[in-house]
């Protein structure tokens, strides 16, 4: 079997991949098209425009955001555990490391903003313990802003599996959170949401402490 970050990396170094997220019963979770990652795309100048500040930009993949915040100036950090898509971040002129948002992060407590888009909020599965994660990665008075699935779409959270059309990656933690969700994971996370909006059938919202 072969691990979710060698699908993921080869699909990014592709770059036309389409991939599935599966549950392990082979039920379809969301398509997931590496190619909306590689610029940036209608809602994206939403999250933008509310990082003015020094920006943590977690699970960056390539970078479009990381990236144009370099492009405007605004001290911004990508991290991944994908040493593919640091390396596809660091080529667009953006500042990125390989690194585990669980693990050692730079700056961590120093940062303005901690961005989870394009789903991130998923990433290892708890979205709670991800959400108090993020917090401990923010200065006192930072925002967390994160990308929901439309509200109403229900929650899933367990054992995922990544598809390219060849082969299917061992299964790894991962969650989708509704956007009428988010309070509770917040809220949990000693977190609560002050701002929440949608752009071209992207929900987002902003926590903070
Ligand atoms: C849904 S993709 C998001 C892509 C990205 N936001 C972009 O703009 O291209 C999830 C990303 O999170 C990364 N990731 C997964 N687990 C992670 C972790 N524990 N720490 C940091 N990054 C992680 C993956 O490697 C992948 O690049």
């Amino acid at each position: 079997m072969t691990s979710a970050l060698a699908v993921y990396s080869g699909a990014l170094r592709r770059d036309t991949a389409r991939l599935r997220l599966l549950d392990t019963a082979g039920r379809p979770l969301r398509h997931v098209d590496t190619n909306l990652w590689q610029r940036l795309r209608p809602g994206d100048r939403t999250i933008l425009d509310r990082c003015a500040a020094p920006t943590l930009d977690v699970g960056c993949g390539p970078g479009r955001l990381v990236g144009a915040l370099a492009g405007a100036g605004i001290p911004a950090l990508g991290i991944d555990i994908s040493t593919t898509a640091v390396r596809l971040a660091r080529r667009r002129g953006a500042r990125a490391v390989t690194a585990d948002v669980f693990g050692d992060v730079p700056e961590a407590g120093q940062w303005s903003r901690a961005l989870l888009a394009d789903g991130n909020i998923g990433i290892g599965g708890d979205p709670a313990r991800l959400l108090r994660r993020c917090a401990t990665l923010i200065r006192r008075h930072g925002h967390v802003l994160v990308e929901a699935d439309p509200p109403g779409t229900g929650g899933w959270s367990g054992a995922a599996v990544l598809h390219d059309g060849d082969r299917g990656s061992t299964p790894f933690p991962w969650a989708l959170v509704g956007a009428d969700q988010l309070h509770h994971h917040a809220y949990a996370a000693g977190l609560r949401v002050i701002e929440s909006w949608n752009e071209d059938g992207r929900w987002f919202a902003c926590l903070s402490r």
